[in-house]
Parts: structure tokens; C-alpha cells; sequence
């Protein structure tokens, strides 16, 4: 079988049977971004993303991705950057590594609608290259202004380029995940629990039931810190 199809049954079988079951369950009211109240400030927040030429990726992008979900989130994933498909629709994660991450948030019991997710940098390194150490300076500012305005109980940073930038730490990705950390990002917020897990992206790299294990573990403890129920 093609190695693609074969990853996607396996993803099914790993991630999917908690959303399956879940849909079994009545569904919360979906909590559309433009019922809160912090719609206005975010929405300059958007527009300000739009038209930001802080950097050189302003050159090259489609379009701007500056994260989407509820504002009034309890859980915000934060990855590392737009890929080519999010360049092209200007939505967070909706790639392959998207549908992996739905997958997870459907394990969770939750449905994207219920979470927040966004990357460090708003804009597509071309190539899918590493962000710099100046595109992440300068675009700093549009996500720590979005934890401000969400204020998630927990950040659950996807990978190592997000792990190290919202903990300010050099350690590597396999020794930060698994246990809460302190986010101090936000000078006017108390710190915020962070978990580090692996990126999407790596684990269909990676696609091992030990990989796919770990992130299930990681999982589990933001939903027990959050009191959520754990789906059978
Ligand atoms: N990888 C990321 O880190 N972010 C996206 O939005 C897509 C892929």
C-alpha cells in the first residue's frame, strides 16, 4: 500500500476512534470568533498582520496566516510557521500536518472551533525553511497581543521551534516535552502552563506508535490539568 494511504489508515486507527465516539455525543453551541468580545481588537489584530512588511517574508507570502479557533479558547496550539498550504488559503494547519492535528484535537474529545491555533511566525518561510532568529523578533509582538486577548489556561507548543521561542530555552524538543513548563511571553498575564509536544509534521516523519504514544501522554495532562474528561 502507498506510504501515504497506509499513514492515514494508521492516523485513523491511533487518533480517530476518540473523535468517532465523540460524535456520538451532543456537540457545544460552536463558539464563533465574532460573538466575543474581544472580536474588534482582534480583528485590527488581523488586519495589522495583513498589511505587516516587519520582515522579508512579507515579499515572498500569499497571504498572511494569523491563526484561527475561539478567542475564548482554554487550549491554544502554537506551531512554527505557515507551509505552502496555508500560504495559499491563509488558515493555520491545513495541511498534512493539519489533518494530523485535527485528528489529535478530535482524540481530545475537542474540535478546532473549541481551541485556538496559531504558529510563531504569520508568514510562509519560502522553502518550508527554518524561521530567523529576526522574522521571530518581529513578529513577536502579533502573538503575545493574541495570548493577551485569549488567555488559554494552557499553551500546547507544537515542536521544537515554538517550544524554544515561547520558553526561551535552547533544550531539545525530546527533553522539554511531557511536563508542564511556565510561559512567561506575556508581561502582562500571569505565566501560562505550557506543554511542549512534538510537531505533527514530525511525528508522519516519525510514525511510529511510540512517537504517536508520547503525544497521546502529552495529551492526557493538559486534558487532566484542564479537568477534562478523558474519552474512552
Ligand atoms: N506547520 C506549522 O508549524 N504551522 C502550520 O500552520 C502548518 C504547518
Amino acid at each position: 500500500m502507498d506510504r501515504i494511504a497506509k499513514q492515514h489508515l494508521e492516523m485513523e486507527d491511533f487518533f480517530a476512534g476518540f473523535t468517532l465516539r465523540n460524535l456520538s455525543e451532543p456537540k457545544p453551541p460552536a463558539d464563533p470568533v465574532i460573538l466575543s468580545p474581544h472580536a474588534p481588537s482582534f480583528q485590527t489584530l488581523v488586519e495589522t498582520i495583513a498589511q505587516c512588511t516587519l520582515c522579508e517574508l512579507s515579499s515572498t507570502r500569499n497571504h498572511t496566516v494569523p491563526g484561527e479557533g475561539s478567542l475564548k479558547a482554554d487550549i491554544m496550539f502554537v506551531g512554527e510557521a505557515p507551509g505552502a498550504d496555508e500560504d495559499a488559503q491563509g488558515k493555520p494547519f491545513i495541511g498534512r500536518a493539519g489533518q494530523l492535528l485535527d485528528k489529535i484535537i478530535g482524540a481530545c474529545g475537542l474540535s478546532r472551533d473549541q481551541v485556538f491555533i496559531a504558529n510563531i511566525l504569520k508568514c510562509r518561510p519560502p522553502g518550508n525553511r527554518d524561521p530567523k532568529i529576526n522574522e521571530i523578533t518581529k513578529c513577536m509582538p502579533y502573538l503575545v497581543r493574541q495570548i493577551e486577548i485569549i488567555q488559554p489556561k494552557v499553551i500546547i507548543a507544537l515542536g521544537a521551534h515554538a517550544a524554544r521561542t515561547l520558553l526561551n530555552s535552547n533544550a531539545a524538543i525530546g527533553r522539554l516535552r511531557g511536563q508542564f513548563h511556565n510561559c512567561h511571553l506575556c508581561p502582562n498575564l500571569d505565566p501560562i502552563k505550557l506543554m511542549p509536544t512534538y510537531h505533527p509534521a514530525y511525528l508522519l516523519r516519525n510514525y511510529t506508535r511510540d512517537t504517536r504514544g508520547r503525544v497521546w501522554e502529552d495529551m492526557k495532562k493538559v486534558l487532566a490539568e484542564l479537568g477534562l474528561p478523558l474519552p474512552k
